[in-house]
């Protein structure tokens, strides 16, 4: 095993972060708990995570920073600019992270703090280095940003392996697909008007609703981490989530709520000989 993960290992046990994380997570869930801070700040309308898109902008801006900070005196003001830019860019990009981290928990928690030091210890370091540039100390300015790009890598390197070893803000309902075929999955009996349960279809676990006379079927584990859809709270034709509060249109699956991003797979639904019958949706009956 490689040594880089070997050390983001001993990361992941270090019990001790859990203490710094508790007050910080506490104060981050309650900015973001008016509904359209939290689906902005999750990529809610994006249909994915935001925080990886905007990871682009500071990591491109100051990438070419360094660079033109390599090409001489001419090219001066134009890496002043893109340091700028990439500080601009940053704040919303952190933002849109300290969202993401706030849902998770022990070793994601751990790993996703110690990205956030690196990320936040980056920052500074260029802002530093702005100010040195705009005070005429060049040499110091730029001494800054490559330290800065330095401890902005690793911080990259914990931010893709939060992402591709942890999967954290990966979409749990990726590879979960509906039966082809009208399966039968329940006699009608066994659910009544504004029940909800749990019913096996074929590989898949479902969540089947019956509300105002309809009877809905939404994949039963939630795109966002894993939570128990079942387990969840159906009002107003949506059901919510028990862990971190995604709210899902029964009809369709579309997210109303973060933070999840992906909406939840749909599947179509059918009354056959006295049992509730579903299958995967094909492209003409719409979204799956
Ligand atoms: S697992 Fe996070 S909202 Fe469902």
């Amino acid at each position: 095993m490689n040594v880089l993960h070997n050390l983001v290992e001993r990361l992941e046990r270090l019990e001790s972060l859990d203490k710094a994380a508790l007050p910080l997570r506490a104060g981050i869930g309650r900015a973001v708990r008016p509904r359209i801070v939290r689906n902005l700040l999750s990529g809610t309308a994006l249909g994915h995570a935001l925080h990886p898109v905007l990871t682009d902008l500071p990591i491109g801006a100051w990438s070419m920073a360094a660079l033109l900070d390599t090409a001489g005196p001419a090219a001066g003001p134009a890496a002043d600019l893109l340091v700028t830019v990439g500080i601009a860019a940053a704040i919303p990009t952190a933002a849109a992270g300290l969202n993401d981290w706030s849902d998770t928990r022990g070793p994601e928690s751990r790993v996703g703090l110690a990205h956030a030091a690196a990320n936040s210890t980056a920052l500074s370091l260029y802002a530093v280095s702005l100010v040195a540039r705009r005070s005429g100390h060049r040499r110091a300015g730029r001494a800054l940003a490559l330290a800065g790009f330095g401890v902005l890598m690793a911080g990259g390197y914990l931010g893709g392996y939060l992402g591709y070893a942890q999967g954290v803000k990966v979409n749990r309902t990726a590879w979960r697909r509906g039966p082809a075929e009208w399966t039968s999955v329940l006699a009608e009996t066994e659910l009544a008007e504004g029940q909800h349960r749990r019913v096996r279809a074929g590989e898949i676990s479902v969540l089947l609703v019956r509300d105002a006379g309809r009877i809905e079927a939404l994949d039963s584990v939630c795109s966002h981490m894993g939570g128990p859809l079942e387990e969840g709270t159906v009002a107003n034709g949506c059901v919510t989530c028990p862990w971190h509060g995604s709210t899902f249109r029964l009809t369709d699956g579309n997210v109303v709520r973060g933070p999840a991003s992906n909406p939840q797979p749909s599947y179509e639904t059918r009354l056959q000989d006295g049992q509730i019958q579903l299958r995967a949706r094909t492209p003409a009956a719409g979204r799956y």
